[in-house]
């Protein structure tokens, strides 16, 4: 009897447990009547609530099963979005909350097609074909959009769809009460009047770059809005204005961020900006300023912490005083402006002088000279400081020890020959330093105080001119020093693949790891060998002395009857084919060498130029005037340095004379010369004369701001030929004696 009950009362319990289980998946899971049968469509994936189907060219919206949330149909063929194709989300029409249609060539629009999807939150349309111009085809995305009043939509992507008008066509219907993400970038916006989003009332982002935008009317106010970009559009001459001109208040009380970079502002006129008191960070790079304006620009932006000022299109001629004076900011950015930071006309003595807050500092590619970096000694906070490619020759030692708390420090790309231990001292809390890309080469051993290898955690000095000789065991013996710490296995940056030897010729590219330079001890047999051979010879030394002096006075002659000899010896030899081994050729005057090889050859290697030189490029034993004909027709130019030094060094008319002879077959531009500095007319040879009547020097200014425009118009002038493809049927002649060497 007993157990019988406790049957009854078992069984009961179990279908009350199946009732209540059956009730819960109904209430989770609201998948009824055609729904249920409902599977992932064969050509998607659809893992969890998502269903991707992304890049399977699809032409319809497939059947979606129920319950999903994420639904991706980028790069599909959709061209017609009409409510049949909705209707096949309708298992899902409560649950959908993400929907992307980007790039689906959609031309388009049923008037009510998201009618249903009343959940939707996220919503991409970007890259359709809507073509803008046709009224009609505008008019169904509007209506499209207005469709959408029921669901809480957050975001909404109109990227690349053409659209040209105003907004105001496109948000007709659409009320936008939950939007706080828009974005209309890569349209061909002109006009944008910010009332046409006036009853956007929760927008926090609008991104509206590169469109057409150069009239902005501001004058409604986006109160919820934090970040606004307008980047990439051609607003011009002045910023928009965000501050009511009467009043001096702003509408945008919550802007944190404004992007107005690759604009073509000219005037920065800061009454435009400066009600913006909760900005955090203005981008102004890459427009036309050419001046500060004005004290304290941006001294009333009491929020402003990263202000932006990099790159203005070459056009940067001055910034003033008390131009930059802030007491929040923290991080500024002059790069590439190539001011000149010694001349007090283009950079004020005292504009880091009111910067409190400053930490973070980016001057690369301007032109500090060697004085120019006085004018930084006031940022006593700073903790980063980049001075990439300023034309640092050296490090004063008593610099860096105004900025104690300094942890990041690049000063790659610049022109730095030496430095001592002293330059880095009182650099206790240094963790990145980077002295690639620099002319040293000898670096002392340690480079730096024990306290700064101590905090450092990445040490960058590849790509600098090594010279391997015994000095250079000094340096080897510290790498494998600090090497053997075994929390300092990976300080070095690039190391070994990028440190090679530069001198001397004979180990050029050998890796610095490996290198062993030539015998560096002296043993005791050998001093007293040497004592014995310098007592010995003197006599010696004498007659050979005057030999070399006979040698060197007669160069010319020795040089040139060498030469005829061996040129009968190979008469005959006609390559009829060559290609070309290199973009230019340098042809210089050996008392220049020092110009060519840290300015010039420098510069054409950074942006990639293959440049022939002399000193590095040739090879031992090979005469040099197959060297120079050889190698002047493997150039595409030739680079022609022009200097008092160029006329007096006679191989360098040979050069010039080869490279004019090569010019009748490919051009006057094939010759690209440069001058160097003013030549009287009366020290001209006859071929240099010539020269100057047919093309025009691209002259070098000391002065480091004209350099901009020298360095600018020698890759034009390269660009323009390297890329032009002339034929080239090799030549037939390589008679060194063409050229007269007197
Ligand atoms: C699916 O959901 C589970 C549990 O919620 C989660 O751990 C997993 O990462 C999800 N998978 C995908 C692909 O989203
Ligand atoms: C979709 O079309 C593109 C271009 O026609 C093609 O490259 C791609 O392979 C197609 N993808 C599929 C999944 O068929
Ligand atoms: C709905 O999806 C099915 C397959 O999932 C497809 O065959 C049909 O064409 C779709 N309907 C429309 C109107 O695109
Ligand atoms: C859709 O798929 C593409 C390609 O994988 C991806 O880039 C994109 O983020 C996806 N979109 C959504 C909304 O998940
Ligand atoms: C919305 O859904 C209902 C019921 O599923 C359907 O009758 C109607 O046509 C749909 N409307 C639109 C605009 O998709
Ligand atoms: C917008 O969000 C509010 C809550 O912030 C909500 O009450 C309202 O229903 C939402 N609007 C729509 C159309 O969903
Ligand atoms: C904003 O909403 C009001 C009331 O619904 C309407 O009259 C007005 O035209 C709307 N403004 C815009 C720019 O759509
Ligand atoms: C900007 O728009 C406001 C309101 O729409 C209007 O009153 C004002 O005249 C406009 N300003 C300019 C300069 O067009
Ligand atoms: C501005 O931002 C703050 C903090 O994010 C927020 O509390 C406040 O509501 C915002 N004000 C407006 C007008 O949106
Ligand atoms: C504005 O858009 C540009 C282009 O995509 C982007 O690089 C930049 O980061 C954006 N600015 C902000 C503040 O998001
Ligand atoms: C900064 O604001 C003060 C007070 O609002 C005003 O007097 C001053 O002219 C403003 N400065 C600039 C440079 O606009
Ligand atoms: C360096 O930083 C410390 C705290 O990190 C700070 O107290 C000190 O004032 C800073 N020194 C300088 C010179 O800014």
């Amino acid at each position: 009897m007993g157990l019988r009950t406790f049957h009854l009362k078992s069984f009961v319990i179990t279908v009350i447990l199946f009732l209540v289980k059956k009730l819960e998946t109904v209430q989770v899971s609201p998948c009824q009547g055609d729904c249920e049968r409902v599977m992932c469509p064969t050509s998607c994936d659809c893992t969890n609530r998502t269903v991707d189907c992304h890049g399977r060219n699809l032409t319809y919206i497939p059947r979606i099963p129920c319950g999903i949330s994420y639904l991706n149909l980028s790069n599909s063929n959709i061209i017609k979005l009409s409510i049949d194709e909705t209707n096949n989300l309708t298992c899902s029409f409560e649950t959908l909350t993400h929907l992307s249609l980007r790039d689906c060539k959609i031309t388009l629009f049923d008037d009510d097609v998201f009618r249903n999807l009343t959940q939707l939150e996220v919503l991409d349309l970007s890259f359709n074909n809507i073509v803008s111009h046709a009224e009609s085809y505008l008019h169904s995305l509007a209506r499209s959009l207005g469709s959408l009043n029921r669901a809480p939509l957050r975001t909404l992507k109109l990227d690349h769809l053409l659209i040209q008008d105003g907004v105001n066509g496109i948000f007709k219907y659409f009320e936008g009460r939950n939007l706080t993400h828009l974005s209309m970038r890569e349209n061909q916006i002109i006009q944008f009047e910010d009332k046409d989003l006036e009853n956007f009332t929760k927008l926090i982002h609008l991104d509206l770059h590169s469109n057409w935008i150069n009239k902005i009317n501001l004058s409604s106010g986006i109160q919820t809005l934090k970040l606004f970009n307008l980047s990439h559009n051609q607003i011009n001459i002045f910023p928009p204005n965000f501050c009511d001109t009467k009043t001096g208040k702003t509408r945008y009380k919550n802007l944190t961020n404004l992007d107005l970079s690759w604009n073509q502002i000219i005037l920065p006129y800061s009454p435009n900006w400066n009600c913006l008191i909760a900005l955090e960070t203005l981008n102004l790079s890459k427009n036309n300023m050419e001046d500060i304006t004005g004290n304290y620009s941006f001294a009333n932006l009491t929020s402003l912490k990263s202000l932006i000022l990099s790159e203005m299109h070459s056009t940067m001629r001055k910034i003033r005083s008390y131009a930059l004076q802030s007491d929040s900011l923290k991080y500024l950015d002059l790069s590439g402006n190539g001011l000149n930071f010694e001349d007090y006309k283009e950079v004020a003595d005292n504009i880091f002088d009111r910067l409190p807050q400053l930490t973070s500092l980016d001057v690369s590619y301007n032109d500090f000279a060697s004085v120019g970096v006085q004018k930084l000694t006031v940022l006593s906070n700073l903790e980063k400081l980049i001075m990439r490619g300023v034309y640092l020759r050296q490090l004063p030692n008593d610099f860096f020890g105004h900025f104690p708390n300094l942890t990041y420090l690049d000063l790659s790309r610049n022109k730095i020959e030496n430095f001592s231990v002293e330059a880095f001292q009182g650099l206790t809390k240094l963790e990145v330093l980077n002295i690639s890309d620099n002319l040293v080469s000898n670096f002392p051993a340690p480079p730096f105080p024990e306290d700064t290898l101590k905090s450092l955690k990445k040490f960058d000095f590849a790509y600098n001119y090594f010279q391997c000789d015994c000095d250079l065991l000094e340096l080897q013996d510290w790498i494998n020093r600090v090497l053997s710490d075994p929390s300092k296995t990976h300080v070095f940056s690039r190391f070994p693949d990028d440190y090679w030897c530069y001198t001397p010729h004979s180990l050029y590219r050998m890796p610095l790891k490996d290198v062993k330079p030539a015998d560096c001890s002296i043993n005791k047999n050998q001093l007293v060998l040497i004592v014995l051979c310098v007592v010995s010879s003197v006599s010696v030394c004498l007659v050979f002395t005057v030999f070399l002096v006979a040698s060197y006075i007669y160069r010319w002659e020795i040089k040139f009857l060498l030469h005829k000899m061996r040129q009968t010896r190979r008469d005959g030899y006609h390559p009829l084919t060559y290609t070309f081994e290199y973009n230019t050729y340098l042809a210089y005057a050996e008392k220049d060498s020092a110009w060519v090889i840290h300015d010039l050859l420098k510069e054409l290697e950074e942006f990639n130029y293959y440049a022939y030189i002399r000193d590095r490029n040739s090879v031992p034993g090979v005469a040099r005037c197959d060297e120079i004909v050889d190698n002047i027709y493997k150039s595409k130019t030739v680079i022609l340095v022009l200097s008092k030094n160029f006329m007096a060094c006679q191989w360098c008319t040979y050069q010039l004379n080869v490279a004019q002879a090569r010019a009748v077959k490919l051009g006057p531009h094939f010759l690209i010369p440069v001058l160097l500095e003013g030549i009287d007319s009366k020290d001209m040879k006859k071929s240099v004369q010539h020269l100057f009547r047919t093309s025009k020097p691209i002259e070098w200014a000391r002065q480091s701001t004209k350099n901009r425009l020298f360095w600018s118009e020698l890759k034009t002038a390269l660009d323009a030929e390297i890329n032009h493809d002339f034929e080239e049927t090799g030549y037939q002649s390589r008679d060194c004696g063409y050229a007269s060497l007197t």
